[in-house]
């Protein structure tokens, strides 16, 4: 028994891999393109690991993932590989496009063939999990309900436009196909880990580093943020659990405007690491010119997931970011080598090829 993960050199895909490995000796074949947003670093404790093989390769290369797919009869292909970053998207569309649509179409294809060749004990078990995103929903108002599976798709930035596209692919793969997917569709997360681009990390490394803390807009913009952890659990108990051509949404019932999150990080570094000057790292804050075309809210409602396999979040927002910003502040390093660029030497260093 294996299972392939695809961008588990990412933030979640990492933290899933790692997570994985703790509960189980199943093996992973971990297959990842290493963007700038794949850190082989995360994976630094798995190094001597047997059961953790990390191939460099692209989920668009057919001939690369069928050849995976031949040598390690995987029982189950977890889909974390995308382009993930909306700014990102809006600079440059094209990576996204090419990895989480064209990508995720050549992975569906090749998993089709290795599955279509299948016994039927090994077919009838197999599974294909997609991971997806909130976003695909567009944005909510002050008094909309939260996203429900139901809801219908309305993506709104280059990213969002991206994932949805794949998604409708995972779910056409099934209907056509017969292919055993399921889809999750996550909020945002946070926790170790995390590439210092995205709203928490960046503020953490701004804050101790002396630097403005950037807030789009007015701050008053809504995310329901999920501890990474609790995101992995909710893939294995979807992968262990779910109903093949189902979506599950997964959130951490913690909506929360962007100012409160940085004003709630600032006040816990003031009390674990008070800045030398006695200031208050709230001084800090910037107001900058807001993202185009910014969601304004994004509010899941998990209750499927809870009421269909039992699962719930175990983290509260005050717990997963006391967490989270206690190991930024113990894994500085970590941090450093992704500013230097460093953690891609890594990849020369352990495995000998550029990354
Ligand atoms: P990330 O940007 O941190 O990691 C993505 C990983 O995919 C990187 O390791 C990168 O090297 C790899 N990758 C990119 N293109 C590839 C390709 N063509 N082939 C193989 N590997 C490739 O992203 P993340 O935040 O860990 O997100 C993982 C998945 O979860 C994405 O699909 C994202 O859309 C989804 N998601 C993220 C969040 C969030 O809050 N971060 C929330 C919901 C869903
Ligand atoms: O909702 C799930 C999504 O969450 C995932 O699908 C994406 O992959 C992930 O990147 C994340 O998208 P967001 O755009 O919500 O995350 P980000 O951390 O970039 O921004 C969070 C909020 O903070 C958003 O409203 C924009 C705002 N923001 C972000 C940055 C980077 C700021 O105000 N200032 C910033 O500097």
């Amino acid at each position: 028994m294996t299972i392939l993960v695809t961008g588990g050199a990412g933030f979640i895909g990492g933290n899933f891999v790692l997570d994985w490995l703790a509960q189980s000796d199943e093996p992973v074949v971990n297959l990842d393109k290493l963007t700038y947003a794949g850190n082989l670093q995360t994976l630094a404790s798995l190094c001597d690991d047997p059961r953790h093989r990390f191939v460099q390769g692209d989920i668009g290369d057919r001939a690369c993932v069928d050849a995976l797919l031949a040598a390690h009869r995987p029982r189950a292909v977890v889909n974390f590989a995308a382009e993930s970053h909306v700014d990102r998207s809006i600079h440059g569309p094209g990576e996204f496009i090419q990895t989480n649509v064209v990508g995720t179409f050549q992975l569906l294809e090749a998993v089709r063939g290795y599955w279509q060749a299948l016994p039927d004990t090994e077919k009838a078990a197999f599974r294909f999990l997609h991971v997806s995103t909130d976003e695909v929903y567009g944005t909510l108002t002050e008094n909309d309900s939260p996203f429900a599976e139901t809801n219908r798709y309305e993506p709104n930035s280059p990213y969002s436009a991206s994932k949805a596209a794949s998604d409708h692919l995972v779910r056409a793969w099934h209907h056509t196909y017969g292919l055993p997917v399921l889809t999750t569709n996550c909020s945002n997360n946070y926790g170790p880990y995390h590439f210092p681009e995205k709203l928490i990390p960046l503020v953490i490394r701004n804050a101790l580093a002396g630097q403005p803390l950037p807030i789009y807009g007015d701050g008053r913009q809504v995310r329901d943020w999920l501890y990474v952890g609790d995101h992995c659990g909710a893939i294995r108990r979807v992968l262990e659990a779910g109903r093949p051509g189902e979506t599950y949404n997964v959130g951490g019932w913690n909506e929360k405007p962007n100012l409160e999150v940085v004003e709630t990080i600032c006040a816990i570094l003031d009390e674990l690491q008070p800045r030398a000057d006695g200031q208050r790292y709230a001084s800090q804050i910037a107001f900058v010119t807001d993202r185009p075309g910014h969601d304004r809210r994004y509010a899941i409602d998990a209750r499927k997931l809870e009421r269909e396999l039992g699962w719930k979040p175990q983290e509260t927002f005050d717990s997963g970011i006391r967490k989270t910003i206690a190991w930024y502040l113990a894994n500085q390093e970590w941090v450093r080598n992704v500013e230097s660029g460093h953690y891609r030497d890594w990849v020369a260093k352990q495995y000998g090829t550029p990354a």
